[in-house]
């Protein structure tokens, strides 16, 4: 009776992206490194949930609908549509999507602002400052870089009315220490310096309201209905609404203590400093971790829409594929460093990692099965140090990927995978199969030798999962896999042997058709 195995959770979330915005790489990347995390987990065997969706509120959006002439929330029903079906486009495997302004999450906000308001964690105030609409930030005049936006460098206006305040000066103390005793609270160590040096200076309170005389489009103060709350306030705030907080369901308790938190690194304050305050106010215990990864840039320039060099994922998926886009993003750069997109970039990824190494190993070690034992999968027989070799290194690698996933590693993960591609490979030309097949008494050894390179790619097919699910299907059907790839768990599928002779394998289209980058760049 194995009913009561204690299960494992882990909650994973995205920012929430400004509705308005044309979603590009950036927005991609974030997202399919979620995604990734969450198929690896489930892998696992954890139980996964997965959030991301959209923020809906504060002056631009508000602008943005005056300007088409339509309702602010009819322009959010619409543009919410390029986020939902980008996403499906890139196979993410979300288990929610939040929107600010569902009721779900308003509740949630409501209830939070009036108890802290009831608890005199928020009070009023003047504001006098500057606000940059583009960031929805509020900034003191000595934030500002000449006169501008310290964080983007795009003008501010000024600012000054009455206004409500969250009480966050007096939990700096409190927030050093929980940094400072938790190095994976904030990732990766350089952003955790880089958070512990701006709490140097005293931390002021938090500007959580906007007049509705001034912007209307947000969720109303519940103790002033003259007022909206500052939409980072608002924002924020779907992290734990999106998981039920407030219900009476045991989901928000088994997930919230997992959760990370995968942001860029222009939202680091509002991630490490605005929100662990704000859940201590409300009586909840920080995010386990927030790991903020690097800027993409393309072709070496910052994108702009003025500068027409927003990187539309649609269109790269149509040119590439879906998996090749998600491999590239995920081996390119270190997850946490900066990285530069570009067609020659990609095209060099797909035809040498994918097209090359494992599209080959695939396509050849198939061929052999099917030209020598009718695709019917061998048995194998006593094996020799070099088949051993194999199998030691793919459970060398099983072993290093658990922790290099761990911490968020995934270019190093992918090239531990590909250590073990690279050995096939070299296991295939080492033993030979083609002259193995030409002598009628080598048959027992051409069988074991088949047999362990079909193991090693079914290693690899569940392996490669998480990053390029549709390829890993793909090569898991052709290996005549029977068992739903998204039911497996590396803790009973990962062991070497697993793969059952005599079931047949399909003859494979290949995997990844090398590309002739002259017919790239043009249209891409
Ligand atoms: O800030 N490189 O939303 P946003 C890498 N609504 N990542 C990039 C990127 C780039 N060039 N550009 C964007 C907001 N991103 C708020 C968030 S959360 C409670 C509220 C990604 O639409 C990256 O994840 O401006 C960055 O943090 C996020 O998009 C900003 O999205
Ligand atoms: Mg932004």
């Amino acid at each position: 009776m194995t009913h009561l195995r204690s299960e494992k959770y882990f909650y994973i979330t995205t920012p929430i992206y400004y509705v308005n915005d044309v979603p590009h790489i950036g927005h991609a990347y974030t997202t399919v490194a979620a995604d990734v995390l969450a198929r690896y987990k489930r892998l696992e065997g954890y139980q996964v949930f997965f959030l991301t969706g959209t923020d809906e509120h504060g002056q631009k959006v508000e602008r943005a609908a005056q300007e088409r002439g339509v309702d602010p929330k009819a322009h959010c029903d619409e543009m919410v549509k390029r986020f939902q079906s980008l996403w499906k486009k890139l196979s993410i495997s979300n288990t929610d999507f939040i929107r600010t302004t569902e009721g779900r999450h308003k509740k949630v906000v409501q209830m939070i602002l009036q108890d802290l308001y009831d608890r005199g964690e928020i009070y009023q105030d003047n504001y006098d400052g500057w606000y940059c609409v583009p960031d929805e930030r509020f900034w003191t005049e000595k934030d500002l870089i000449d006169g501008k936006c310290p964080d983007c460098l795009r003008p501010v206006i000024g600012i000054s009315e009455k206004n409500y305040f969250f009480r966050m000066s007096k939990y700096q103390s409190w927030l050093i220490e929980q940094i400072e005793k938790n190095d994976r609270f904030i990732l990766p160590p350089s952003r955790r310096n880089e958070i512990l040096g701006f709490l140097r200076s005293p931390l002021e309170d938090l500007c959580i309201s906007r007049p509705k005389k001034r912007l209307s489009w947000g969720i109303e103060i519940p103790f002033d209905p003259e007022y909206v709350t500052y939409v980072w306030f608002d924002a924020l705030i779907n992290y734990v609404s999106g998981i039920g907080y407030g219900s009476e369901t045991s989901q928000f308790s088994n997930f919230w203590p997992e959760a990370i938190h995968l942001i860029g690194k222009d939202i680091l304050t509002t991630h490490t400093v605005y929100w662990p305050t704000m859940l201590r106010a409300i009586g909840l215990t920080p995010p386990k971790t927030v790991f903020a990864h690097g800027w993409w840039t393309v072709e070496g320039k910052k994108m702009s829409k003025s500068l027409q060099n927003v990187v539309e994922p649609n269109r790269l998926v149509d040119t590439y594929g879906v998996d090749a886009v998600r491999y590239f993003l995920m081996r390119e750069v270190p997850f946490g460093s900066d990285g530069d997109f570009s067609h020659a970039a990609m095209v060099h990824r797909i035809n040498s990692d994918l097209a090359n190494d494992l599209g080959n190993l695939f396509s050849r070690t198939l061929s052999m099965v099917i030209r020598y034992f009718g695709g019917s999968i061998p048995e194998p027989s006593s094996s020799k140090d070099v088949d051993q070799g194999l199998q030691q290194i793919s459970e060398r690698v099983i072993h290093q990927i658990s922790k290099q996933m761990e911490d968020l590693a995934f270019n190093k993960a992918l090239s531990s995978i590909w250590e073990i591609v690279s050995a096939a490979n070299k296991y295939v030309d080492e033993t030979a199969p083609w002259s193995l097949a030409k002598e009628e008494k080598q048959r027992p050894r051409l069988a074991t030798v088949l047999y362990q390179a079909l193991e090693a790619i079914r290693i690899i097919a569940l392996l490669l999962a998480p990053f390029m699910p549709s390829t890993s299907e793909k090569m898991w059907s052709y290996l005549g896999l029977e068992e739903n790839l998204w039911e497996q768990t590396l803790e009973e599928n990962g062991e070497w042997g697993g793969l059952k002779p005599r079931r047949t394998v399909i003859q494979p289209a290949p995997l990844f058709p090398r590309i002739d980058s002259s017919k790239i760049s043009e249209g891409a």
